[in-house]
């Protein structure tokens, strides 16, 4: 892939346009060990060597990322009334980036966001099922025929019931606690289904999506790339 230097070095996080060519005219950028004073300098990603300050740069086209949704804001790129998910990542200076899927405005939990739209297609297909675990807090109690149905698959008023979806009881009296396991992602899926079941949700978080797990050191509001190990695992659904 053919990139100018100066959007090779904003892309990967070295500062702002007009902050990178300041650095390249400074002549702290080389290319293939040559000085590289000029920003528009094409680089070829596959064959050049391009370092800043003497370290080496490698580019990579295409980023991951788990992002802590916070509730309160909607997984969209842009919104002309709420904060976006997007809206935490002001680090980030590339352009392209978009969450994969949707989480409710007041929904909690994992959110993947990257600039891949072939892996976030494969990540959401609904003939994949990738899994995707919640925690749930309920108004109503939970016992072992809600369980079932939620098993057999629940009539939510679309043209068919879901598929099999795992509900595990964490904490179960007037209210309940529960972990859930689904396959699809159907609009307002898990609070329809419990709605279906006679229970309302009152919280909602996810936990997982495929071998993906929050990182339990993020606050909410907080990112972080995704490490080789996930990665891999995402490539290989
Ligand atoms: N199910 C819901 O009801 N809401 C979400 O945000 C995700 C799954």
């Amino acid at each position: 892939m053919n990139i100018r230097l100066d959007k090779l070095l904003c892309e990967m996080g070295f500062g702002t346009r007009s902050a990178v060519k300041s650095d390249i005219k400074k002549g702290c950028v080389t290319v293939n060990s040559a000085a590289a004073n000029r920003p528009e300098t094409k680089i070829d990603t596959e064959r050049d060597i391009v370092c800043y300050n003497g370290s080496e740069i490698k580019y990579s086209q295409y980023e991951y990322y788990m992002l802590y949704k916070p509730a309160g804001c909607v997984s969209a790129t842009h919104d002309g009334r709420d904060k976006t998910v997007m809206d935490y990542f002001f680090e980030v200076r590339r352009e392209g980036f978009f969450p994969v899927g949707r989480l409710d405005k007041d929904t909690e939990g994992l959110l993947l966001i990257t600039n891949d739209g072939a892996l976030a297609h494969r990540l959401l297909s609904p003939a994949n099922h990738v899994e995707k675990v919640y925690y749930a807090e309920v108004d109503g109690q939970v016992t072992g025929e809600t369980v079932k149905m939620f098993w057999e698959g629940i009539d939510i008023g679309d043209d068919k019931p879901t598929r099999p979806a795992g509900l595990e009881l964490v904490d179960s009296g007037c209210d309940s606690k529960v972990r859930v396991t689904i396959t699809e992602g159907r609009y307002h899926q898990i609070k329809r289904m419990f709605e279906a079941s006679g229970c309302r949700v009152t919280y909602l978080k996810r936990l997982s999506m495929g071998a993906v797990r929050l990182d339990d050191t993020l606050a909410p509001g907080e990112y972080r790339k995704l490490h080789v190990d996930e990665l891999k695992a995402l490539m290989q659904l």
